[in-house]
C-alpha cells in the first residue's frame, strides 16, 4: 500500500496500480484505454557497425524514441544481437525504447529520422575520399530503400566521404533539401573544443565554438567565433596554441585512425545524436552540419538547384534544417571557406563522373 505523499504520487502517476486502489486486473486495461495523444519518435539507423550501434546506444540512453538498427542480410544477426543487448540495458539505465535489429526495410517504415552510417570506414593511410567508389554504391542502395519506406523522414548521412554521400542521398531520395543533412561539423567542432579544453585545463562545458566547410582536412575551425565562458579565446591562449588546436582538429579523424586501425565512433555517434535530439525535440539548436547552400556562404550564387551540401551553422528543429545561419567572415576566413567548398565540389564532380545517373 502507498501512504501519504507516496500514495498521492503513486495515484497521480500510476492510477492503474492495484496497490493504489484501482482493483485487481484493472491495471493494463486502464493503460490501453487511455488515449495516446503523442507517439514516440521512430529513429532508424542504417549500418549496425561501430558508428551505427553507438548512435543507437546514445539515442537509447537519451530516450529519444524507438530505434531500428539495420544491416545487410549477412550481418542481420549482428544487428539483432546489438539491438537485444542494448534493450537489456533499459532496466539498468532506465530508458523505455523498442529496439529492433533487422535487415528488412519494412521494419523502418515511417521513420521520423533515418541515420545512414552504412559503408566502409577508412583504414590507416586512406583518406576519406578513397572510400568514394564503394560507399556511393552502398549509400545509393540504402537511400532507395529508406526513401521508399519512410518518404517523410529527415535523413542524416554519416558515411564517408561525407560531403559526397550527402549529395548522393539527396539525388537518390529526391527529398527536399531541408530534410537532408550530413553529420560532420558537430563532431569536428567537438574535437576542436576538446583540444582547447585540454590546452587550457578548463571545463569543456564553457567552450563554445564554430566550424565551417567540408569534412576533410581543409575544414575551417573559427577561433574568432570561439570563447570560454564568454571570454574570447585569444585573450586566454597564444596564437601558437590556438593554431596547434586548429591543426589538430583538422586531422582529428586521422589521428584516431592511426591509433585504432579504423575510424572513430564514440564522438561521431555523439555528434549525430546531438542532431537527432535537436530534431525530435524540436529544440532549434544551432549546430554546424552539412546543409544545402546556394547563395548561402557564396557556395553557388544564383544557381538554382545547383547547390552543394557544405558545413555551415544551421537551426535544427522538427522540420530538419530550418535555417542556414549567416555570419560575417574576414577575407582570410572567406578564403579558407572557399578552398574547402571547392574540395566539396571536386568530390561531387568525382561522384558525377563515376555515377552519371547521379549528375
Ligand atoms: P563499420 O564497418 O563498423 O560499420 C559499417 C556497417 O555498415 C557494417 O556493419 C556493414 O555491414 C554495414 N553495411 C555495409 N553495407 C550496407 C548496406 N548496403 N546496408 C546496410 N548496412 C550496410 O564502420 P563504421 O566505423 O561504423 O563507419 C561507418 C561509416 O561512417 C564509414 O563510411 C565511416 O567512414 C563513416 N564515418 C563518418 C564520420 C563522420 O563524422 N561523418 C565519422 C566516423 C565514421
Ligand atoms: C572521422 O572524422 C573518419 O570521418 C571520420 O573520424
Amino acid at each position: 500500500m502507498c501512504h501519504g505523499a507516496a500514495a498521492r504520487a503513486c495515484h497521480v502517476r500510476y492510477p492503474f496500480f492495484p496497490a493504489c486502489g484501482a482493483g485487481p486486473g484493472t491495471g493494463l486495461g486502464s493503460i490501453q484505454s487511455r488515449r495516446t495523444p503523442v507517439r514516440r519518435a521512430k529513429i532508424s539507423i542504417i549500418g549496425a557497425g561501430n558508428v551505427g550501434a553507438t548512435c543507437a546506444h546514445w539515442a537509447a540512453a537519451k530516450e529519444l524514441g524507438d530505434i531500428v538498427l539495420v544491416d545487410i542480410p549477412d550481418r542481420v544477426g549482428v544487428a539483432q544481437g546489438k539491438a537485444l543487448d542494448l534493450a537489456q540495458c533499459g532496466p539498468i539505465e532506465r530508458f523505455d525504447a523498442n529496439i529492433t535489429g533487422t535487415s528488412d526495410y519494412k521494419d523502418t517504415a515511417n521513420s521520423d529520422v533515418v541515420v545512414i552510417t552504412a559503408g566502409m570506414p577508412r583504414k590507416p593511410g586512406m583518406s576519406r575520399d578513397d572510400l568514394i567508389g564503394v560507399n556511393v554504391k552502398i549509400v545509393k542502395d540504402v537511400t532507395e530503400q529508406v526513401a521508399k519506406h519512410s518518404p517523410n523522414a529527415i535523413l542524416i548521412v554519416v558515411s564517408n566521404p561525407l560531403d559526397a554521400m550527402v549529395y548522393t542521398a539527396w539525388k537518390v531520395s529526391g527529398f527536399p533539401t531541408h530534410r537532408i543533412l550530413g553529420q560532420a561539423g558537430a563532431l569536428d567542432v567537438a574535437r576542436f573544443r576538446t583540444f582547447l579544453a585540454m590546452k587550457l585545463g578548463c571545463s569543456i562545458e564553457d567552450i563554445s565554438s564554430l566550424l565551417l566547410g567540408g569534412h576533410g582536412d581543409d575544414m575551417v575551425p573559427l577561433p574568432r567565433f570561439t570563447s570560454v565562458a564568454g571570454i574570447p579565446i585569444d585573450q586566454l591562449l597564444s596564437q601558437a596554441d590556438i593554431t596547434e588546436c586548429v591543426e589538430r582538429a583538422k586531422v582529428g579523424g586521422g589521428e584516431i585512425v592511426k591509433l585504432m586501425g579504423t575510424s572513430a565512433y564514440y564522438a561521431p555517434a555523439s555528434g549525430t545524436i546531438q542532431m537527432v535530439e535537436a530534431i525530435v525535440k524540436d529544440k532549434k539548436r544551432i549546430v554546424p552540419c552539412a546543409a544545402y547552400c546556394e547563395d548561402e556562404y557564396g557556395v553557388s550564387p544564383g544557381q538554382k538547384g545547383k547547390g552543394y551540401f557544405v558545413g555551415v551553422p544551421v537551426v535544427l528543429g522538427s522540420k530538419g534544417m530550418e535555417k542556414v545561419v549567416p555570419i560575417k567572415m574576414t577575407g582570410d576566413e572567406s578564403k579558407l571557406m572557399a578552398e574547402s567548398v571547392s574540395h566539396v565540389k571536386d568530390l561531387v564532380a568525382t561522384v558525377q563522373k563515376m555515377f552519371p545517373e547521379l549528375a
